[in-house]
């Protein structure tokens, strides 16, 4: 199961070898019995529904139970579609990889923070007089570039090449922050006064253990959305955007908080 929550796609692809196994089975018993035509539609509506409700059942997130019912139909259009040429799906598989890359390893997709909240992070830092701030996990770069300028030095740090390489391009036409190559859980932050995360539940115990253990008094670790399970936030800010935001605000102490349970 631990393997199955840190890799949901193992899941998602046992589910659908299992509901294949189980329309194979009845192929077996009903073959012939009911219409042919009647009979492989109602297989592929029996593979996807059994393949979701083993999805729902291993607990993984609902866009999985989603892709488990739609795959086994979305396999035949792809199948029976006829000459479709086949370089824009390996194009468009190659892009995505290369945006979403953290998404299997560190279950953090790709979205960005909107506009309100990196207003709202400019004001924490002006209110709070302070000067260094980093983005981890800073994706198209666009939180990093809204804070840098006016005595600012705004940072991010990017491992998924495509975001990467389009955020350098980005700040270096714009002039303002600096991206880095650079995993999250290998970076230093301990010269930072903000440090901003808007990443997933998944990585949120592991992200504060680091900050407690790095980042200086008095400074600040922002969580967009993702609250540090089990931990009061400091300050929570609620945004006034079409998706409600919420900043989850946490001033380091000296004292540890313990975050493993
Ligand atoms: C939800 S996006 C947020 C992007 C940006 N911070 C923003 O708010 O617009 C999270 C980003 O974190 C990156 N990421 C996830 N795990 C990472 C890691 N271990 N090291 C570096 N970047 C990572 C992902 O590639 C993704 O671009």
């Amino acid at each position: 199961m631990k393997l199955i929550r840190s890799y949901p796609i193992i899941g998602a692809m046992m589910a659908q070898v299992i509901a294949a196994l189980v329309a194979i089975l009845l192929n077996a018993a009903l073959g012939g019995v009911i219409d042919a035509r009647l009979f492989f539609w109602g297989s592929l509506m029996v593979q996807g529904g059994v393949a979701a409700a083993i999805t729902r059942a291993l607990g993984l997130a609902t866009w999985w139970v989603w892709i488990g019912l739609f795959f086994p139909l979305a396999v035949y259009l792809a199948l029976a579609s006829g000459d479709l040429p086949a370089w824009p799906f390996g194009v468009a598989f190659l892009v995505l990889s290369l945006l979403f890359s953290n998404t299997a390893r560190e279950r953090v997709p790709l979205y960005l923070s909107n506009r309100l909240t990196s207003k709202a992070l400019l004001s924490l830092m002006q209110e709070r007089g302070a000067t260094r701030f980093m983005d981890l996990g800073s994706g198209l770069g666009g939180v990093v570039r809204a804070i840098d300028g006016d005595g600012r030095i705004a940072v991010g740090v990017e491992t998924a090449p495509l975001a990467f390489l389009v955020s350098v391009i980005l700040s270096k036409i714009r002039g303002r922050g600096r991206i880095f190559r650079q995993d999250i859980w290998s970076t230093d932050i301990s010269k930072q006064d903000v440090v901003y995360t808007f990443l997933s539940p998944e990585p949120m115990a592991r992200v504060y253990q680091k900050a407690k253990r790095e980042m200086k008094p008095g400074s600040i670790l922002v969580s967009n959305s993702f609250a540090v399970p089990g931990l009061a936030a400091d300050e929570v800010w609620d945004l006034s955007d079409r998706r409600k935001t919420q900043l989850f605000i946490y001033r380091m102490t000296d004292v540890i908080a313990d975050t493993s349970k």
